[in-house]
């Protein structure tokens, strides 16, 4: 057998973090004046004008905008509109409205002449032009990448102005929901002349061990002043503890109006390691000297680790073998649309890393930094993917419109802003490339000047794709362009990618794509239900899209099958949360069901599945819920990491079921031709029950112990609303967040499965409401209602705090219940 060890041992560090200058600028917003920031990099979100279509003459000073509406940043229009068959993304797209918006902003900068200011967007989706001072400074199509402008020469002594058009009216331009707007931070940066270029850190770990790790540091910098200059750059670690662990002196030479780069190496001691258990971070502090005078400071964020894949056995971190379980992420965040926001972000991942999950794939193009912060801080891997499409189009308006022209630069980009974050190992060139399908259209050459751009910039990890191996094609003439071969689906064809391939690495770049939604079963649970008069999908793990379709158990199969080839170093699940747009079902379908929670972050059943596969805690769940007809012959699923489970209804033992006794005849479905995967344990326990109501126990044991019990109740009917709030306490920041479950329940507290009660909210005190959900892909109730039905006896409302400290009272009230309310603190 061969063994091919290939090390990229080299940590990244994370984005370029905060400039500090001499300087300390007054910065005006909107009128009001902040109080003096030292630093140099500054958030720039507030206090914007918003006006919803297309204006003349917007981005010069002399227009008058009063009558536009006041907002804050980051901010999604699209979601704040009504779903319509008639809005032109379709329901693809979530059938929301696109449209031409302008943003204007301004702002009061004194020391115009001494020092340099620079914005920058995260992202705006899409085709934004910016205008400073009605001087136009540039156009970036695509909606996901990150940019900047140096508005320097543009800037007056006194108040200036931002403008901003964002065009987002050719549709549909996207696959998935895509949101419009300034939907990602905004920042500005001041400088003096001497400084620390954009993205101009580099850090890498090229040796990692417990005794000492090796740091090579890479600083680009600019000198913008028109005589030449010798510098002094020290370069110092920081632990997490703020202490200097290691620093490193250099001096350099910058010819006027020019950049320069340095390299340099230090050593760590007895490092703390970045892992996803720990995911410890170190800091590099760059300051910039000329003679005495400190004239720029840059803090990048990093990890000291070492990545690596092996033909034989996937992935390791840190010399220690980690199986990827990864879930696919789209960027929106359900009914808060695209517009970024650390709390929904860093809630998804907790819920993520409960279940066991390890990884994320930024499915299909560059995520927000703030996720890639969170993956760093929180010990998630991460695929960080460019592309949907190259030169070949999936939509009629969508990026194949732009890549010619920008793929170098978006993908450079890409590559600079992300390269310090220890979470990424892998970078996709794209997903499911069309241009696989026919060497004519010059996709191996593409995939070979996509690969060589990144390692321009990185070679320290690994480049994939996420090839459609369903179509067979891509695989004889581009997965050769890239190190790590992405397979999308197929999970049959392993051996043969294999056989093809033998020393080459592998991953599931995406699976599964079963669909379910939360609280809908539809019977029998052991035969393919596809598609049903009611416009849902069935959690029975008994519904899935046209690829890698057994005949049933699509995530048990494709579980079983990347669990047990060693080669495919893990898989991304489509998807981790449901997204807006992509729904199975047309019209008024207009979101997804493919993922494992619901819009609202609602488990569904598949979430226990994978939590009892994936962590060592004990699961015991019982699915479906246990209202249905007397009489009715009901499938009953355990999911569970128990050895062996006891079945009880109203305390009569109705049967026990271990695992070492169930038997499987595993089969995979391509294009409706089964192929026969083995037999083997199943990965669930199952029974069939006729129903009476009352309660259905399940008492699981591991090695003869009693490990777990999970019980499922007939409900009675609705007699109550219950909130649950995931925190009580939030920060007065204008920003956070607070989910509020809302749970239909019966007057024992049991939740009412089928109830679809209209649920109205009011609220006072320092929160406002900005988003109400229920995780069914056929609602159309505004996201931004005060209202909504209750979808499988729940719904949700989120809550953000005003920037006022102070209480805020919820209630909720539906016909025939009672009112409840609860009250949380925002301080
Ligand atoms: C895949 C595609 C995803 C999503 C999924 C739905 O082929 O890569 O973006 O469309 O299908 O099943």
């Amino acid at each position: 057998m061969f063994l091919i060890l290939v090390v990229k041992n080299e940590s990244k560090s994370k984005s370029m973090k905060s400039k500090i200058n001499l300087f300390i600028p007054l910065i005006f917003v909107a009128g009001i004046q902040l109080a003096a920031q030292p630093a140099g990099r500054e958030n720039f979100d507030a206090g914007w004008r918003f006006h919803l279509g297309n204006v003349i003459d917007a981005e010069k000073t002399s227009f008058a905008d009063q009558d536009w509406r006041s907002l804050d940043l980051p901010h999604d229009w699209s979601i704040e509109g009504n779903f319509r068959p008639d809005n032109p993304a379709t329901n693809t797209g979530a059938s929301l409205p696109g449209g031409i918006g302008w943003y204007r902003k301004f702002f009061t900068v004194t020391n115009v002449r001494t020092e340099h200011r620079f914005i920058q967007f995260d992202g705006v989706y899409m085709n934004s032009t910016v205008w400073i001072n009605g001087h136009q400074l540039g156009n970036r199509p695509f909606g996901y990448s990150t940019f900047q402008y140096d508005l320097t020469p543009y800037l007056k002594e006194g108040q200036n102005l931002i403008a901003v058009k964002v065009d987002n009216s050719l549709q549909p331009n996207s696959r998935w929901y895509s949101g419009s707007g300034i939907y990602r931070h905004v920042w500005l940066t001041t400088t003096s002349a001497i400084h620390i270029s954009h993205w101009g850190t580099f850090v890498t770990t090229p040796k990692v061990s417990l005794k000492e790790a090796l740091i090579r540091i890479e600083t680009s910098i600019d000198n913008e002043t028109r005589e030449k200059k010798t510098v002094k750059i020290i370069s110092s670690i920081v632990n997490s503890k703020g202490i200097k662990v290691a620093s490193q002196v250099q001096s350099a030479k910058i010819e006027p109006e020019n950049q320069v780069k340095t390299n340099t190496k230090v050593i760590v001691n007895t490092p703390q390691l970045w892992c996803i258990e720990q995911p410890y971070l170190y800091k590099l502090v760059s300051e910039v000297y000329e003679g005495k005078h400190l004239k720029d400071t840059y803090n990048t964020d990093f990890g000291i680790r070492s990545i690596e894949f092996r033909s034989d056995s996937g992935f390791f971190l840190n010399n220690k073998y980690v199986k990827v379980l990864g879930v696919c992420q789209h960027h929106d965040l359900g009914c808060l649309g695209a517009a970024t926001n650390t709390r929904a972000l860093t809630r998804q991942l907790e819920i993520l890393k409960s279940m066991g999950c390890n990884a994320i794939r930024t499915s299909h193009n560059p995520p927000s930094p703030d996720l890639l912060d969170l993956c760093d801080q929180m010990g998630f891997l991460v695929m960080d993917e460019a592309f949907d499409v190259w030169n070949l189009e999936k939509r009629k308006y969508d990026y194949h419109l732009y890549f010619k022209d920008w793929h170098k630069r978006d993908l450079s980009d890409m590559i600079l802003r992300d390269r310090n974050h220890p979470s990424i190992f892998l970078w996709s060139i794209g997903n499911e490339i069309p241009e696989k399908n026919h060497t004519k259209y010059g996709g191996a050459a593409i995939a070979k000047e996509l690969d060589g751009i990144i390692k321009k910039y990185d070679k320290t990890r690994y480049t994939t794709s996420g090839f459609a191996g369903v179509w067979r094609a891509d695989t004889t003439f581009m997965t050769d362009k890239v190190d790590v071969i992405g397979i999308n689906y197929s999970i049959e064809r392993y051996p043969e990618e294999k056989a093809k391939h033998p020393n080459g690495f592998f991953i599931a770049t995406e699976t599964s794509s079963s669909l379910s939604d939360r609280g809908i079963y539809h019977f029998p649970a052991d035969s393919a239900i596809i598609s049903t008069p009611d416009m849902h999908c069935s959690s029975f793990d008994n519904c899935g899209s046209c690829y890698d379709r057994p005949a049933t158990m699509i995530t048990q199969t494709t579980w079983r099958a990347v669990k047990e080839t060693p080669y495919v170093a893990g898989l991304f699940v489509w998807t981790g949360f449901d997204y807006l747009g992509e729904p199975v079902y047309p019209y008024p379908a207009i979101s997804s069901s493919y993922g494992i929670l619901d819009l609202c972050g609602f488990p569904k059943d598949v979430f226990y599945f994978y939590k009892s596969q994936w962590t060592s805690e004990p699961v015991l769940h019982l699915l479906p819920h246990w209202n249905w007809k007397e009489g009715r012959l009901i499938d009953v699923i355990a999911y569970t990491n128990c050895d062996e489970v006891d079945l009880y209804l109203n305390d009569q033992l109705i049967g026990k079921r271990a695992f070492a006794d169930t038997k499987f005849k595993y089969q995979t479905n391509q294009w409706d031709k089964n192929i026969d995967l083995g037999i083997g344990q199943k990965l669930s326990l199952n029974w069939k029950v006729p129903f009476s109501p009352g309660t259905l126990r399940a008492e699981g044991y591991k090695n003869g112990k009693h490990i777990a019990t999970n019980v499922v109740k007939t409900a009675l009917d609705a007699a109550k609303i219950k909130l649950t709030p995931d925190r009580t306490v939030l920060r007065a920041d204008g920003k956070d967040l607070s989910y509020i479950t809302i749970k239909v329940e019966d007057k024992n507290g049991t939740l009412v499965p089928d109830s679809d009660n209209l649920i109205y909210f009011d609220i006072e005190g320092e929160g406002k409401i900005v988003g109400v959900a229920n995780g069914d892909p056929i609602s159309l109730e505004p996201a931004k209602g005060r209202q909504r039905r209750a979808f499988s006896g729940m719904c949700q409302v989120v809550v953000q705090s005003t920037r006022q400290p102070g209480d805020i009272t919820l209630k909720a009230s539906s016909l025939g219940l009672p009112d409840t309310e609860i009250s949380l603190k925002s301080k």
